[in-house]
């Protein structure tokens, strides 16, 4: 795909089809993601790729992302969890350059996916502690992100609707909202 196109098209993602992503591909996403910047070069991010059917179910269910909010996931063939480490990172501004780093490294992943016609969504609503013991995640380490990657469906299905009708997703402030130049208005 060109890559305004990737970026233009781009939307989340919340059904998925029952079809495998190659290793191939998969080895492309993850190298997006790697070669991401990040404060002083400091790659303070680790990624979980969990393909496990099983374990996909047991994240989806036991990481008790409030209720059936982000059930969703465990029918994605993918699901991968961004961590990250506060302290390899850095601090200025009161700013935590450690959720930077990794969104910026999930998003590069992120595009990726969607560059070979496979759809994410990034989750922000998990119960971290539950998390990071399903997954033995180290105590320092940070969740920042999860998301599942797979092959959209034709269609949306429920959840996908209600969410999509409850953050309005398609809409966008005016670039005259959101841009001044020269000076702050
Ligand atoms: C920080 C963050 C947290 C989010 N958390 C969730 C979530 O927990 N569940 C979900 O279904 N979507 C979640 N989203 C996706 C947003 O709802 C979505 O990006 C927004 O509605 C715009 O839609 P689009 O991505 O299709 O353009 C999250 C997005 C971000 C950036």
């Amino acid at each position: 795909m060109d890559f305004l196109d990737v970026i233009f098209s781009r939307k989340s993602v919340r059904s998925f089809q029952d079809k495998t992503i190659s290793n191939d591909i998969l080895q492309q996403i993850l190298e997006a993601g790697r070669l991401a910047p990040s404060w002083q070069n400091k790659q303070c991010w680790h990624f979980i790729v969990i393909k496990n059917k099983e374990k996909r179910k047991q994240l989806a269910l036991q990481s008790g992302l409030i209720g059936t909010v982000n059930f969703f996931i465990k029918d994605a063939p993918i699901i991968i969890v961004a961590c990250a480490s506060p302290i390899k990172s850095g601090m200025m501004n009161n700013q935590n350059y450690y959720l930077v780093d990794t969104a910026i490294a999930f998003q590069q992943m992120m595009l990726t996916a969607w560059n070979f016609g496979i759809g994410s969504c990034w989750l922000g609503a998990f119960n971290e502690g539950k998390v990071k013991k399903n997954l033995a995640i180290p105590e320092e380490m940070k969740v920042v992100a999860i998301s599942p990657f797979g092959y959209p469906k034709n269609k949306d299905g429920f959840y996908a609707k209600a969410v999509k009708t409850f953050a309005k997703s398609k809409k966008r402030k005016e670039l005259s909202e959101i841009i001044s130049y020269e000076k702050w208005s």
